[in-house]
């Protein structure tokens, strides 16, 4: 029954995005959202920060490999730094869009942080080169590997030089997580560059995942990377301007659509609606999905596969000639020697309790790991969650402070 459910309502979100026409769309008109949701929706994270009177500053930051990253920040000059990283499919949007009382970029500012928000490549805010344009497919050879190589620290150290700080405060949501850990077993050196790691929802192994869409993930690899290299599927779900206009009409809480937007959510992340205000459906999809390329997806279905974290599998040729061996290299997680907290919780359908106590025996930097104590806690909830403040974001701010006092 609710496997039915799951796909009914995969498949009205995804007709939907690609086909956004829909009957409803004659009876739910723009103006029958309220106007702070729809403007929400509609406007960037710089716009969104803006509205709601914080200072704010965008930044261009190129990495080593050309591409051209936009940075925001909600600038404290003189303050310590945290670096906000979002995850997968998502943006720098995803920490302030429920709101200034809701927002841990917000509320991290209010604390007296200089506050960044990174945007890994691909998405809607990262679609730049300075030689390659993203229509050429040449641009979206990338996966999470090149985010934690290339984009993460290009923007440490780009925050770094512009802040005047050693060390910036790290808090990265599921894939924002997964790129930290190849930065720091890849780069070692960027290791002495972190305060303190906070891991929202940790993403390495996949062991006890319980997303409905395992089977499926490891069994579509090959159709995949079939599709990306023949059919040139390489952009995933971007952010398209026709996507706010559905949001806004079948996200509505008042529109018997609205069910299939918040099941999406769930079946991918895990069921808690108590945590989930309705109301802001419509901001959230119009935030996501904000773009990403095939190859991240197809390299977490490898580790999943494989139960290795590990180097993108190319295939055993293209890997010699890449990497000297058949087999993809490891990510050797006892370089990572930063301090490290794992924030993980009970019900989160993409990271397991159970992989992340693998993944806290093998960091030479862990701090303490530290379950949300609420039994139905899900992977968006660390974002967007109506009691993160008190469940997590207090924490985090304590142990940020803990550690900034040597203790
Ligand atoms: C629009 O709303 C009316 C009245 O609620 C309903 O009868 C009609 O079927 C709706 N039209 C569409 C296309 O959903
Ligand atoms: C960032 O790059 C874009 C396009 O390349 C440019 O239009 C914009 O002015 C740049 N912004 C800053 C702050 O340099
Ligand atoms: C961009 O193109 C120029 C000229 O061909 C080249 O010198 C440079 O290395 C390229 N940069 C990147 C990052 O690919
Ligand atoms: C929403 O749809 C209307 C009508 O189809 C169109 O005129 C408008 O430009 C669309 N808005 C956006 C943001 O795409
Ligand atoms: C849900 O969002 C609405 C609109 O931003 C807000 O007015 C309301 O207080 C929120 N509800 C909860 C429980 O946070
Ligand atoms: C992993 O890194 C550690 C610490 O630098 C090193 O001692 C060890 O040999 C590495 N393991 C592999 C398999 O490279």
């Amino acid at each position: 029954m609710e496997a039915l459910t799951t796909l009914k309502s995969l498949i009205v979100v995804l007709s939907l995005y690609f086909n956004p026409v829909t009957p409803y769309e004659d009876n739910v008109t723009t103006t029958n959202l309220p106007r702070d949701i729809a403007e929400d929706a509609a406007l960037t994270t710089v716009g969104l920060i803006f509205k709601y009177g914080f200072p704010v500053e965008k930044y261009n930051v190129t990495t080593q490999d050309g591409y051209v990253l936009e940075v925001h920040r909600i600038p404290k000059p003189g303050k310590q730094p945290v670096l906000l990283q979002h995850g997968f499919l998502d943006s720098s949007a995803t920490f302030v869009l429920m709101g200034p009382d809701k927002g841990l970029a917000y509320i991290l500012s209010q604390q007296g942080y200089d506050v960044w928000l990174g945007n890994s490549r691909g998405n809607r805010y990262s679609r730049k080169h300075v030689n390659i344009s993203a229509d050429d497919e040449r641009f979206w050879k990338f996966s999470w590997h090149e985010m934690g190589v290339y984009d993460l620290p290009a923007v440490i150290d780009f925050i770094l030089r512009k802040s005047d700080f050693p060390k910036l405060h790290y808090i990265g949501h599921s894939q924002g997580t997964t790129s930290f850990f190849v930065m720091c077993s890849q780069r070692p050196n960027y290791n002495s560059k972190i305060l303190l790691m906070q891991a929202f929802a940790p993403v390495v192994y996949f062991f006890n995942v319980r997303t409905p869409f395992k089977t499926l993930l490891k069994n579509s690899l090959d159709t995949m990377s079939f599709a990306s290299s023949t059919l040139g599927l390489y952009e995933l779900l971007p952010n398209l301007k026709r996507l706010s206009n559905f949001s806004q009409t079948a996200c509505w809480e008042h529109v018997q659509t609205h069910k299939y937007c918040s099941n999406l959510l769930f079946i991918l992340a895990g069921y808690n609606e108590p945590q989930m205000n309705m109301t802001m459906l419509p901001v959230v999809y119009g935030h996501i999905p904000a773009g990403a390329s095939i190859m991240q997806l197809i390299h977490y279905g490898q580790i999943l596969k494989s139960g290795v974290f590990q180097q993108y599998d190319y295939g055993r040729l293209a890997n010699f000639l890449r990497y000297r061996t058949f087999e993809p290299p490891r990510y050797n997680l006892s370089r990572v020697t930063a301090p490290v907290i794992l924030h993980y919780a009970d019900n989160d359908y993409l990271s397991a309790p159970e992989d992340v106590e693998t993944l806290a025996k093998q960091l030479p930097g862990i701090v303490s790991k530290r379950m949300v104590p609420m039994r139905r806690f899900n992977h968006i909830d660390f974002i967007w969650g109506i009691n993160s403040k008190e469940l997590l974001y207090s924490h985090v701010i304590s142990n940020m402070k803990k550690i900034e006092l040597g203790r």
